[in-house]
């Protein structure tokens, strides 16, 4: 089980002392949403910033590209920290040399799926990628409600993983909270983003250590 604090839900006006916060809060990975203002209807933050935050946590950097061109992006991330690099089955033709490219680059391959598409359009690339990512909620925005309908494409990522004999992650994004997380480890996911639950606690370690358990206690 891997709890990833997304900081789009941080306080941006002290993201030093935020990434810290999620440092200790023993939250294996961080979470970063890229929106290019294109591809979802907001922008968040570039390779700077990723740079700027990387000396300051050991914590895996799982980066979510919502970009409309992530060829362009590909090499600043990798070059600021990124350990893992997310990006989007909608765009199609250009998902096959984008997994080539990211790992030529040394990183780890994830690949997003929307509500509204079908989940087998990311059935050719299982072989290829490191991660699985469900999204729970229409990207763009933090505090979405959890989309109920997305569950059953958790199972599929699962059934697939292991009919296969692969290995992939299974992530899911939008809407998690200590509900919606026993909901999705029961359902098959490991890998849990939460921005809005997170880091809204007061105790953001003790959220962590809670959302942890549920998840555990959902899949036995
Ligand atoms: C949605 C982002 C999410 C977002 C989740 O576009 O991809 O990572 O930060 O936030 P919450 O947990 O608030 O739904
Ligand atoms: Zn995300």
């Amino acid at each position: 089980m891997i709890i990833a604090p997304s900081l789009l839900a941080a306080n941006y006006g002290s993201l030093a002392k935020e990434v810290k916060r999620a440092s200790k809060s023993g939250a294996e990975w961080l979470h970063l949403d890229i929106m290019d203002g294109h591809f979802v209807p907001n922008i968040s933050f570039g390779p700077e910033i990723v740079r700027a935050l990387r000396p300051m946590s050991k914590m895996f950097f799982d980066v979510h590209l919502m970009c409309s061109k992530p060829e362009i992006l590909l090499e600043p991330f990798a070059k600021a920290g990124a350990d893992q690099i997310i990006i989007h089955v909608e765009l199609g033709e250009h998902v096959a040399p984008l997994i080539w490219k990211i790992r030529s680059l040394g990183k780890k391959v994830g690949l997003a799926v929307n509500p509204p598409t079908a989940i087998a359009l990311a059935q050719p690339y299982l072989n290829d990628i490191d991660l699985l990512l469900v999204m729970t909620v229409n990207p763009g925005f933090g505090g979405q409600s959890f989309i109920y309908e997305c569950l059953p494409k958790i199972q599929q990522a699962r059934e697939w993983r292991k009919e296969k004999g692969l290995d992939y992650r299974i992530e899911v994004d939008g809407g998690i909270n200590f509900q919606t997380v026993s909901d999705c480890a029961h359902a098959g996911a490991d890998t849990f983003v939460s921005g809005t639950t997170l880091f809204g606690s007061r105790s953001l370690k003790a959220a962590v250590t809670k959302m942890r358990k549920v998840a555990q206690t959902a899949c036995r």
